[in-house]
């Protein structure tokens, strides 16, 4: 039975809602309290066992592939004081994955970049993360979850919560069969759906595990909403032979494309911090 070996992180985007900080700055290395987005991500793949991390930047995106490397200055200031150990995380990533980069020239949407991650995939299953959609739980995080779904359904994977009616607009929307608890057979999904047109208010969030055979789809699929090549229309056609399974996970997302949402995850792991710190 095929692992998953890889992670997809599709970071290319210029988060222009969070302009000025963003203007020299990917939006991927936003901190939630003292770490970037991406390193959280990072880290949930590592802890659903994946050590291959695939990331689609763009330009002003250098900052990504440095921090993901030493910085022999910074090392060298540090070494010996107390604040080696605000490195350490970091640095067990850097030694137990490999990083491997390529550049998305033109924002097509995030089926078209999850389509340029094909060159560091392969032709096997693999995770996708959107960092922007930070996810705290309690046990397994929301990929080790997924993992652990696919090894039973052995098909592409979508992660799902309830929003309200009015907010399908914002995602991707399913429709689909009750499987088991918390688990829906997809049978129908569209991108973006004004409140009226929604199938219903199970809206997809920024975690998938994909079959190597979307990229093919992904590639014969025309452009959809707002003229971008849409990885919820690809999906869909793997829908139509039941081969997509839409999961209500565990835990708790919070929305940091949004300056609330990422006002929202700051508060509460900084409060979460604080908490385990007054524990000990
Ligand atoms: C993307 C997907 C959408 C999904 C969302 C989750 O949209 O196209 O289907 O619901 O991520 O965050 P974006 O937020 O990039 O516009």
């Amino acid at each position: 039975m095929p692992t998953i070996n890889k992670c997809l992180f599709p970071a290319a985007g210029y988060g222009t809602r969070f302009l000025p900080a963003t203007k020299a700055m990917p939006k991927e290395m936003l901190p939630i309290v003292t770490k970037p987005l991406i390193q959280y991500g990072v880290e949930e793949a590592l802890a659903a066992g994946i050590t291959g991390m695939a990331i689609v930047t763009g330009r002003g995106k250098r900052a990504i592939e440095d921090h993901f490397d030493i910085s022999y200055e910074l090392e060298h200031q540090i070494a010996g004081s107390d604040k080696e150990s605000l490195l350490s995380g970091t640095r067990e990533i850097m030694k137990k994955c490999t990083f491997s980069y390529t550049r998305q020239i033109e924002m097509k949407g995030l089926g078209h970049a999850i389509l340029i991650g094909e060159a560091l995939v392969g032709h096997e299953p693999f995770a996708v993360i959107l960092a922007d959609d930070y996810c705290v739980t309690e046990g397994d995080a929301v990929l080790t979850q997924m993992v652990k779904l696919y090894e039973k359904y052995q098909c592409s994977i979508v992660a799902i919560e309830e929003v309200p009616q009015g907010e399908t607009y914002r995602y991707g929307v399913i429709d689909g069969q009750l499987e088991e608890d918390n688990i829906y057979r997809v049978q129908n999904m569209v991108e973006k759906p004004a409140p009226e047109d929604a199938p219903s208010n199970l809206a997809i969030i920024g975690r998938y595990i994909l079959t190597p055979d979307i990229f093919d789809i992904i590639r014969n699929t025309p452009p959809g909403k707002n003229g971008e090549m849409q990885i919820t229309d690809a999906l869909l056609a793997q829908a139509k032979q039941g081969k997509v399974i839409a999961y209500k996970f565990e835990g708790r997302r919070f929305d940091c494309g949004s300056v609330a949402g990422f006002i929202d995850a700051t508060n509460y792991t900084f409060g979460k911090q604080t908490e385990q710190v007054g524990d000990k």
